[in-house]
């Protein structure tokens, strides 16, 4: 059970696609991990499909690092790469160095952060720390009030042309990978030619060097999945049959059983 490395996971371009998911709690963890995950995202996802908020923006650090440390705490195979919340990173190098410091001592093994060129001089700074850093460009949720919401990237030419430039920058500062999110599949085809990091797409093609889904998506657990998710079971049936069926039996008395309770004394 030795635990897969970043120099793992950058070996791993053009020779093993790399399959990523999100996990946010210790029992999720261990099953994705038991399934042979690659790599773990402790996604800032969590504020929407775990805390029911409509947007990323108000996830903390203190939301991160539980969730972080939960997932740690199974000491998966995968590498765990925890997602910087918005606003622990943009203010100053100081502030990203010690976020992603926090999430390391945590347990993370890397931190991934949304943005390109603006932001190599933190990427550089992290990695001068001795922490790994995962680049996210396309769409970045994080922005998406500045892009105009959660639109497709990369259609046209200026768009192509700034994902193709902000790859290239955030490779030159130091990611060991980088995400892909939302982006026309041939623009992720360039950028992953172009780059000799890994890249890990979200409804950006078939042509990456991974594929990175959020669990509750890929369990069918989300109601309203983006286009680009593909549900592998259907959990939310699969739970509302099970507590129906424990209703009833509460209501009719049949649960609990014999085995389940005991008594002071012999009967
Ligand atoms: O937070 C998240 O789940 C992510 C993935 C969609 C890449 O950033
Ligand atoms: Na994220």
């Amino acid at each position: 059970n030795t635990r897969v490395t970043v120099r793992d996971i950058v070996k791993m371009k053009g020779k093993e696609k790399i399959a990523m998911v999100t996990a946010y709690d210790y029992t999720t963890a261990k099953l994705v991990d038991q399934a042979g995950i690659d790599i773990i995202l402790v996604g800032d996802s969590v504020g929407m499909v775990v805390h029911g908020l409509d947007t990323t923006i108000p996830v903390t650090m203190d939301m991160m690092l539980l969730h972080v440390s939960s997932v740690a705490r199974t000491r998966p195979r995968a590498l765990v790469v925890g997602d910087m919340p918005f606003l622990s990173y943009e203010t100053s190098i100081e502030d990203a160095v010690r976020h992603a410091g926090l999430l390391m001592k945590a347990g993370a093994d890397a931190v991934k952060l949304e943005g390109g060129s603006e932001l190599s001089d933190v990427v550089k700074a992290l990695v001068r720390a001795g922490i790994p850093v995962m680049g996210h460009i396309g769409l970045t949720p994080q922005r998406s009030f500045l892009i105009g919401g959660y639109r497709k990237r990369g259609v046209s030419e200026r768009e192509r042309e700034k994902i193709l430039e902000d790859a290239r920058e955030l490779e030159r500062a130091g990611v060991f990978s980088m995400v892909i999110e939302y982006t026309a599949a041939d623009v992720a085809d360039e950028v992953t030619r172009e780059v000799g990091v890994p890249t890990i797409c979200i409804g950006s093609g078939p042509f990456c060097d991974g594929q990175v889904l959020v669990i509750h998506d890929l369990l069918g657990l989300t109601e309203n999945p983006p286009p680009f998710a593909k549900a592998y079971a259907d959990l939310r049936s699969i739970i509302v049959n099970a507590v129906k069926e424990y209703v009833r039996e509460v209501k009719n008395g049949v649960f609990p059983e014999e085995k389940h309770y005991f008594y002071s004394k012999k009967q």
